[in-house]
């Protein structure tokens, strides 16, 4: 079958009938992309305002990205963990000096690269800080997400997430989100807990910021009662709010740091652990891995892709632009019966809309928006993310600002 030839219509039906139903997506069919644009299979162009949730920050099909897949992919492509390969090492010292680390574990997904962390977490726990065997507990947030696993659908409070899933796997507690009253107070009545595991925005929750000192705060408690505070930066980080990580704002160093998403550019599924040496040595041969983990495609990919972070300063575009935007769609709140308000950081935002006697506003507002040649998505049923490519222009987010306010307007 030659994909060429069939409409918009057509493989949509395609994805209907021959695929599992676990997305609702928006019904567009996307064929091509290049920075900030997108276009479909009829040659519509538009902003990717979802950034394949904050991958693709260095913009789509990013040139330097591309040729280093290109020429990784026609050399060595899979070696396993059996061998070293050329690449890995390369990599390995590129991405702990570039987020200063001492080591790193490469895995795929982000919710692998988070499952290693509550591994390496909860050995750690019991191989250094000599906790009782099986009693570890690790420390979760209310309307967390760390993926799709089922020991991390376990700790979701989400029904749409751990429904019909269980049994669940046990030792997480979970807390108040931006409590750090809440994380003290359970590590004074608790002598088992192994560690903290955060996001430092909550990115699915929807763009949902704790207030500044929150992280500060709660990385101190944990090294006070010796429990690893462990960041999931899959959505938050490489430059996507403003700053390498989310962390950097409030000069955290996270014990392990968990990375994703853009750590490819999304050009690849590529994701890491980063810890101290101390850390990581208590994983030894044979007891974790990934066929994929660490293959020399991936690990080419990364370098470039973090190479293009840094040399396009895509941190402090992100940091400027996302004020501007704040500050337009603010003004349109003001005025607006139904954007309530906005909120993030960087270029990870979201708007919130009054959806009182019309629940599915959001999901129509973002109709409308693929209409007028904008892609955004909602989360939740009443909050819509705005999360473009960082490599877009001052003048180019003006004009999206323009449409997302038109479109508003054309619902009041
Ligand atoms: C904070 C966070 N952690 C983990 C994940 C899971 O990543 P993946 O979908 O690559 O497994 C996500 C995905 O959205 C995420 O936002």
């Amino acid at each position: 079958m030659n994909n060429d030839k069939l409409s918009s219509i057509e493989l949509i039906e395609l994805e209907d009938k021959y695929g599992a139903h676990n997305y609702h997506p928006l019904p567009v069919v996307l064929d091509r992309g290049e920075g900030v644009f997108v276009w479909d299979v009829d040659g519509k162009r538009y902003y990717d305002f979802l950034s394949s949730y904050s991958a693709v920050n260095q913009g789509h099909c990013h040139p330097k990205i591309i040729k280093t897949l290109i020429q990784q992919a026609q050399k060595l492509t899979l070696t396993s963990r059996a061998f070293y390969n050329s690449q890995l090492g390369r990599y390995e010292e590129f991405v702990t000096q570039y987020f200063g680390y001492e080591k790193v574990l490469p895995m795929n997904t982000g919710a692998e690269a988070v499952e290693t962390a509550i591994k390496l977490c909860r050995k750690w726990a019991y191989e250094k800080k000599g906790l009782p065997e099986n009693s570890a507990q690790i420390v979760v947030c209310e309307n967390n997400f760390h993926g799709r696993t089922t020991t991390i659908i376990s700790f979701s409070i989400d029904p749409d997430a751990n429904n019909h899933y269980g049994p669940f796997t046990p030792g997480f507690i979970v807390i108040p989100y931006n409590d750090a009253n809440a994380l003290e107070k359970v590590l004074t009545e608790n002598t088992n807990i192994a560690g903290f595991l955060v996001e430092p925005i909550q990115g699915e929750a929807g763009a949902y910021v704790p207030d500044d000192g929150y992280l500060r705060e709660c990385c101190k408690l944990c090294n006070e009662h010796n429990v690893l505070f462990i960041a999931d930066e899959v959505q938050t980080g490489i430059a996507r709010t403003g700053q390498l990580l989310a962390c950097d704002y409030e000069d955290v160093h996270p014990d392990i740091l968990i990375l994703g998403k853009a750590l490819s550019g999304g050009v690849y599924p590529v994701s890491a652990v980063l810890s101290s040496g101390e850390i990581m040595d208590v994983i030894q041969p044979g007891q974790h891995g990934s066929t994929f983990g660490g293959n020399p495609i991936a690990a080419a990919v990364a370098i470039s892709a973090l190479e293009v972070v840094r040399d396009e300063k895509l941190a402090d575009n992100a940091m400027l632009l996302g004020e501007v935007f704040r500050n337009e769609i603010q003004k349109l709140c003001e005025t607006s019966k139904i954007a309530s308000f906005v909120r993030g950081k960087g270029l990870l935002n979201a708007l919130v809309i009054n959806n009182e006697g019309h629940k599915n506003l959001a999901w129509d507002i973002c109709l409308k928006l693929l209409e007028n040649g904008l892609l955004a998505k909602p989360t939740h049923t009443n909050i819509i993310r705005f999360a473009p490519p960082l490599v877009i222009t001052e003048k180019q987010l003006l004009e999206c600002v323009e449409i997302i306010k038109q479109t508003i307007i054309g619902f009041e």
